[in-house]
This record gives structure tokens, sequence and C-alpha cells, in this order.
């Protein structure tokens, strides 16, 4: 089964209505025809000019997070029916900065998601480890129950995001056998949850300080179809670089 590589990425709280134009002007003229999928998640304030700024072309954009209602009392929240209105296509949704610094629950991070797919969003749900819940042999247990979440979801909207906590923003990846152990069992995981043929077809991402000089190996194991690439994306030629380093993104690339 060959899965279209995914390769997004996420500004978290970076970015100016002035960088995001000038990025996403040149970003649509560099990823390749027919190559790997492309989103840019910007923060909340940047998507309209992002959206306005990649229509037409092979560059979809995702917001960071969305509320698990349409509408209603909820201070400070934007629903996915908001953003799907906006022409917004992909949410990122149960973070691990979500989960350590706002509360976020797998509870949470699964009503996000549905209501995300409600609304029409493709959704890529993260998930991973803390460094010491893989020093105490915990790795698996952990995904298990992260993932149990997503029986409720549809598979053919969703990816998954496999980010170890520990190697996020923290220079330090995951080997690429870490890395290609625990896509494998996330894919076992989700034939249990969706069947074989759903699960082959789902796209499992690779995020934690995924660079230019490390992402041609990640994306080269058979169980990692893309990265969800946070830091260096903000450098548009690393983030290019990073597209171009998947299976098919040198395709027709204008360099
Ligand atoms: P990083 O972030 O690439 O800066 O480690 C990845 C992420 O948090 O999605």
């Amino acid at each position: 089964m060959s899965r279209r590589p995914l390769i997004a990425a996420n500004w978290k709280m970076h970015g100016t209505l002035e960088s995001v134009q000038a990025y996403l002007e040149t970003l649509v003229r560099r990823v390749p025809v027919a190559g790997p999928e492309v989103v840019l998640c910007p923060p909340f304030t940047l998507l309209p000019a992002a959206v306005m700024i990649a229509s037409g072309s092979e560059v979809a954009i995702g917001a960071q997070n969305c509320h698990w209602e349409d509408k209603g009392a909820f201070t400070g929240e934007v629903a996915p029916t908001m953003l799907a209105d906006l022409g917004i296509h992909w949410v990122i949704v149960g973070h691990s900065e979500r989960r350590q610094y706002f509360g976020e629950s797998d509870q949470t991070a699964a009503a996000r998601a549905q209501a995300a797919q409600r609304a029409g969003l493709e959704v890529i749900f993260c998930l991973g480890e803390t460094l010491e819940q893989r020093e105490a042999g915990e790795t698996m247990a952990v995904l298990e129950r992260q993932s149990a979440v997503l029986a409720g979801l549809d598979p053919s909207h969703l990816a998954i995001a496999y980010e170890p906590v520990w190697a996020i923003g923290t220079g330090r990846t995951a080997t690429t056998m870490q890395a290609q152990e625990a896509h494998a069992a996330l894919r076992r995981r989700l034939a249990g949850l969706f069947g074989t043929e759903a699960a082959a077809a789902l796209r499992i991402l690779y995020g934690g300080s995924v660079k230019p000089d490390n992402a041609a190996v990640q994306l080269a194991q058979p169980d990692v179809d893309g990265a969800l690439v946070g830091g260096a994306s903000l450098d548009l030629e690393g983030f290019c670089a990073i597209i171009h380093a998947a299976p098919g993104g040198r395709r027709g690339a204008e360099e």
C-alpha cells in the first residue's frame, strides 16, 4: 500500500502577517506537483491571510487546535465549523504542548477530533510518550492508551503524529529504529481499531526535532509516512528541504 507522504508545518505561537505572506508566496511555488501533501499550520490570527495566499495551490492550511462544540459560551475558543467556514482543511489535535500546558486529556482531544471531522476537517492527531515513560518501559502502553480514543473517528480523514515528548523542540530525535518501532506498533493498533485495510491507508507522521539533515532517513522508514515539523518549519529553506527529502518530494520542484 503506498501512502502519499504528508509534511506539515506547525508554527506554534510564531509568525506575523508579513512573515506568513512572504513565506507562503514562495512555498506555493516550490511545492512539487503530485509530490508529498503539504500543510501549513500557523497561529489562528494568520489563518485568513494564509488561506487567501494558498488558495488554488498545492499547499493546504491547517489550524493548531479547535473546540469540541460548534458554538456556545466558550470564551477564547474557536469552533471547527468556524475553521471550515474560513476554508481551512486541517487541524492539529492533542499536541503534547496542549496536553502539558493546557490540560488536554485523551478524552478532550478525542472530542475535538470528532467535532473537527463532523465539520469536514482532516485531523492530525498527536500522541507520544514522555522521557520518564520511555525510560520506565511504558512507551507501548502509553501509545495504546492514547490511541484508544481514536475508535470514534473516521480513519479516512485522519493522520496520526507520533511525537515523543522528549524529542519535541529539544534537538533530540528518536532514532529511526525507535520511530519505526513505534509507528509499526501504532499501525497494528490502528488495524485493531479500524481494520487492516484502513490502517494500511492511514498516514503516521513522525514529529520531534525533524530537520533537513535527519528528515530523509526518518521518511525512508516503511511506516513513517510524513513529518510534523515545528521549529525547523519556521525557516522556509529548511521546510522546503524537508519536503524535498520525502519520497517524491523533488518531482517537478522549482529550485
Ligand atoms: P519540533 O516540534 O519540530 O520543534 O520538535 C514538533 C512539534 O511539536 O510538532
